[in-house]
């Protein structure tokens, strides 16, 4: 059958969505978004009200700068945004760094914000959920919802870099993070290091 037949698999570029919540670790998603904006992809950026004052507390900056031909930055508060509709198809949603109120939202469905909106979307339309959450220690509260996410279909991968590969600054172990994070989403990418064997290490 040719598309004719299937109007919904219209050719179209690769289109992701970033949420970003006021967590520590801003920086995890400003290499993030500006990895995708490299590609020929379409990337989707929304950022909740204390997720843009972490990340000019962390950064310098606030979302203004997430800037290129196809990133797009929605309002928080924007529940008219084409992402906040499932029939908006997107192919991740990665809510990074993720905060402890937002897992608990999204653990208990409440679309507060469009955050919490475009996490409970791709739960419901089964597209890739990826949540980097951050804290520590974990209470019993976010273990209980992190599981919950999990078992609803969403992948839960905190952002804990390994160290193997000799990471000698801090944008390398964010690098080695973010490849990670993009090889979830199904991007193919150069930032995640390889693991090639002891001998392939550098001195
Ligand atoms: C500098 C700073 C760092 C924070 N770091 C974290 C964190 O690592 N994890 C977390 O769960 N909350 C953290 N918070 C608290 C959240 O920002 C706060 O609970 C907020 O209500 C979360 O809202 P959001 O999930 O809509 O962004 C931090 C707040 C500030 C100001």
């Amino acid at each position: 059958m040719g598309e004719a037949e299937h109007p919904r698999k219209i050719a179209r570029k690769a289109r992701y969505v970033i949420a970003v919540t006021g967590a520590s670790g801003s920086v995890y998603a400003a290499r993030l978004i500006s990895y995708l904006g490299t590609l020929d992809v379409e990337t989707h950026v929304v950022v909740s009200s204390t997720g843009q004052t972490v990340m000019r507390l962390e950064l310098g900056h606030g979302p203004e700068e997430f800037e290129g031909p196809d990133i797009f930055v929605h309002d928080p508060g924007d529940f008219t945004a084409p992402v906040a509709s499932g029939s908006f198809e997107v192919d991740a949603t990665v809510v990074v760094p993720c905060t402890m109120g937002t897992l608990g939202a999204l653990a208990a469905g409440i679309s507060g914000n469009l955050i919490h909106r475009v996490a409970d979307v791709a739960l419901k339309e089964g597209t890739s959920l990826i949540i980097v959450p951050r804290e520590t220690p974990a209470n019993r509260i976010h273990l209980r919802n992190m599981l919950t996410l999990a078992e609803a279909g969403a992948v839960i991968m905190p952002a804990t870099p390994g160290f193997y590969h000799r990471p000698k600054t801090i944008a390398d172990l964010v690098d080695a993070f973010v490849g990670r994070l993009l090889d979830r989403m199904g991007v193919a990418n150069t930032l995640a290091k390889r693991w090639e064997g002891p001998e392939d290490l550098e001195p």
